[in-house]
């Protein structure tokens, strides 16, 4: 009887105050200040394509650090992606380029637009456990997403990207929050995630533009300007690597949801899902060092698929769901 009676016990105790807790992830990201919610809006200049009219902006030195950095972030692997002309700046590991992701170079709402994300930095990172600056935040993307290594923050490049992202924030006061930033937020599914069902999707949704082994189109064009990839590769050698965010199932069922098939942003959240599982069950460039990140085990984020945790479940469950057993309640 009491051996039951304990046993009991320690099943409550596993759905009740283990896992992650919204909570304290809602104290950690709090502000001393009621953030103000503003309306998407580009500035004069740049079109929702992200072309921007050189003629509008006029050749200060100001205007022209904002083209340089348009064009960083839309033709990164030009200026500095493995094959850069100039070695020292070879600091991505792909040939991705900002807009791999962020498309068109982040003017587009729930696409993790660069709009207003200048009114939003500094800003407290889990991953990090502190608070990280914009320049942070874009090595973050350069050491993950591009599967390559920081770039100095007194370097023109950086100052250059900063300078575009501070001007696509025009307007936004300090600490305003826009609508259409970031990506959609993920329904979880009461199952766990199904790469053999993301295989077909991907087959009929995705192939089409990614390639059926997911190497991506190079552009034709690249050498006389503009993107390295066409569509972008999503794995192997020519990737974003474990430690990007894009390989964790969530966040990149949520970009899938927000963002893809592009022009026909139609698949449901269980296809997001399983087509998400498929594209990382294949391989692509390691991180190391990863069960250092995320240091506040009570916040990490539930689809880490590196130990440690708190909440008693593995790897594979971490890397597959189902989730919502993994939520402190
Ligand atoms: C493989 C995809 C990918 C690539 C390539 C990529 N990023 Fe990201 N980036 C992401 C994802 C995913 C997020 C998180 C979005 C979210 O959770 O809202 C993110 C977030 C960011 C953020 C914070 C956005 C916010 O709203 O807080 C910045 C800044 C950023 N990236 C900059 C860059 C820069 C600069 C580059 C190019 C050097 C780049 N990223 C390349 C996927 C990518
Ligand atoms: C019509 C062509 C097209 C189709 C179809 C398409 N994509 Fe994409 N995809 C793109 C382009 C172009 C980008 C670059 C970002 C952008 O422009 O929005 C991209 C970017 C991505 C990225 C981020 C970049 C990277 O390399 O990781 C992922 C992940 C992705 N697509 C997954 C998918 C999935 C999954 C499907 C099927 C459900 C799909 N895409 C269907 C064109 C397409």
């Amino acid at each position: 009887m009491k051996k039951i009676a304990l046993t009991m016990t320690v099943a409550l105790a596993a759905t009740c105050c283990f896992g992650f807790d919204y909570v304290k992830d809602a104290a950690k990201n709090s502000l001393p200040y009621e953030p103000k919610m503003q309306e998407f809006k580009l500035p004069n200049g740049i079109d929702e394509n992200g072309v921007i009219d050189e003629k509008i902006l006029g050749d200060s030195p100001f205007a022209k650090t904002v083209i340089f950095g348009s064009k960083l972030v839309n033709e990164t692997s030009r200026y500095l992606g493995p094959n850069a002309k100039d070695e020292k700046k070879r600091f991505a590991g792909n040939n991705y380029s900002c807009s791999s992701c962020h498309t068109y170079g982040g003017v587009v709402p729930n696409h993790s637009p660069f709009v207003g994300i200048y009114a939003r930095f500094p800003q407290y990172n889990s991953r990090a456990d502190q608070v990280v600056t914009l320049q942070d935040r874009i090595n973050g993307c350069f050491q993950h997403s591009m599967a390559g290594k920081p770039i100095p923050n007194n370097s023109k490049e950086m100052r250059a990207m900063v300078t575009y992202m501070q001007w696509l924030s025009t307007g936004y006061g300090v600490g305003d929050r826009v609508k259409g930033q970031g990506i959609l937020k993920a329904e979880l599914l009461d199952r766990a995630a199904d790469p053999v069902k993301g295989k077909e999707i991907y087959a009929q949704k995705c192939a089409s533009c990614h390639g059926e082994n997911g190497e991506g189109v190079v552009n034709a064009e690249f050498e006389k300007g503009g993107d390295y990839y066409l569509f972008p590769s999503l794995w192997e050698k020519d990737s974003y690597n474990t430690g990007a965010g894009m390989y964790r199932l969530i966040k990149a069922a949520e970009y899938i949801k927000s963002t893809m098939p592009k022009g026909d942003e139609t698949l449901s959240w269980e296809d997001s899902f399983d087509v998400a599982a498929y594209i990382n069950s294949h391989e692509r460039p390691i991180k190391s060092d990863r069960e250092k990140d995320f240091p506040d085990l009570d916040i990490k984020p539930m689809d880490m698929d590196v130990a440690p945790y708190n909440d008693g479940f593995d790897e594979k469950t971490h890397r597959f769901g189902p989730y919502q057993q993994m939520i402190k309640r």
